[in-house]
């Protein structure tokens, strides 16, 4: 069983609610582990400030809630006009795409909405709001699909007894449900194997230790929570068997960028011979993108570092450095785990194949 809400049912992190004129229900993730609370989304502007300030985060369900975020962003076009109305698709979207920069997820919904709306541009603007909201849902539903697909792919990885480390959250809270990383230990554990989870915190926000090790734990899986820096030693001590996390976006190289700090545990687990795997879907690749040097990473608020304790954890006056990924270079990652299958070895040709 993968992690459940609070009525004991699929966790889900965003849902649409209603009918065109309805609106977008998410956790609030800043909010957990404290409180499962929900903010009703009933504007883009509300939408591009949950994606900013990360109460939805992790690269699909960033995907997912800007593709339902065109959706509220047009929703309200008056006229008939078509030309005008594909062009206020176009400008919502650029709004949207500029909330983060790294997760491919969130351009590539972008796109893939832009091109809907096009392709439909024959039709009068009413039909084309409602085709619109049917393409956001259909994302979700892929992707929701594309998880369960990478937990198959991956389950084998996790046998009983293993020891698994991951980093920052690749679960049913960074996606449409279930996860990418966290999904290969769901679907390892719906086939009735005991194994037990390290979870990095992720400084500065701690996304290990509120949400992976949240919802690992209302998944009723084992799971432990460690500062960053503990990583090596716990490797030393022969307790990780296999390191797995997620991906914001891959080069067609195979580099990978993922929440800062992954490549340290890359570096690591090649220190110790642990094998270190990246899980994501397809829609996380940036065939574009000839290696990680051409992704762009994300620059956050020093207060995420000096304020996130609500007290003061530096001197003031000091310099601030918060970088929000770092890139894992593929000659590091023993394999991808896709809806695909698993892509091993991590290059070019492999990739290009897998994805064509
Ligand atoms: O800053 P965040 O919390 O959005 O970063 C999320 C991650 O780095 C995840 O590992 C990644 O998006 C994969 S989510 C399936």
């Amino acid at each position: 069983m993968s992690a459940v809400d609070e009525n004991g049912g699929t966790l889900r992190p965003i849902a649409w609610v209603g009918r065109l004129d309805g609106y977008v229900d998410m956790i609030d993730q800043t909010k957990l582990p404290g409180t499962l609370e929900r903010i009703a989304c009933r504007d883009v502007e509300t939408i591009h400030d949950a994606i900013r300030r990360l109460a939805v985060r992790g690269a699909p369900a960033i995907g997912v809630a800007a593709a339902m975020g065109v959706v509220l962003g047009v929703r309200s076009f008056e006229g008939t006009d078509r030309r005008g109305f594909l062009d206020e698709v176009e400008r919502v979207s650029e709004y949207l795409a500029a909330t983060r920069p790294t997760a491919k997820n969130l351009f590539w919904a972008l796109d893939r909405m832009c091109a809907c709306a096009k392709a439909h541009g024959d039709s009068d603007v009413a039909a084309i709001k409602q085709v619109l909201l049917d393409e956001a849902m259909n994302i979700r539903d892929e992707d929701a699909a594309m998880c369960r697909a990478i937990g198959e792919a991956g389950q084998s990885l996790i046998s009983d007894g293993c020891g698994v480390l991951t980093h920052c959250n690749a679960g049913a809270l960074a996606t449409a449900e279930y996860g990418t990383a966290l999904a290969v230990m769901y679907s390892a554990h719906e086939r009735g194997r005991d194994f037990k989870v390290y979870a990095g915190e992720t400084r500065p926000l701690l996304q290990g230790s509120r949400l992976t090790a949240w919802e690992l734990q209302r998944a009723g899986i084992d799971v432990t929570v460690i500062c960053d820096n503990m990583a090596a030693h716990v490797m030393k001590l022969g307790l990780i068997d296999v390191v797995i996390t997620g991906a914001d976006r891959i080069a067609a190289n195979g580099d990978t960028a993922n929440k800062v700090g992954t490549y340290g545990l890359a570096v690591l687990a090649k220190a110790h011979d642990i094998p270190f795997y990246i899980a994501a879907p397809s829609t996380t690749f940036d065939l574009s993108i000839a290696s990680g040097d051409g992704i762009p990473i994300e620059e956050r608020a020093a207060e995420e570092i000096h304020g996130g304790f609500g007290v003061p954890t530096a001197p003031e006056g000091v310099g601030f450095y918060c970088p929000a990924f770092d890139v894992t270079p593929a000659d590091l990652i023993r394999g991808l785990i896709t809806e695909r299958g698993i892509i091993d070895p991590v290059d070019r040709a492999a990739i290009a194949k897998a994805l064509a």
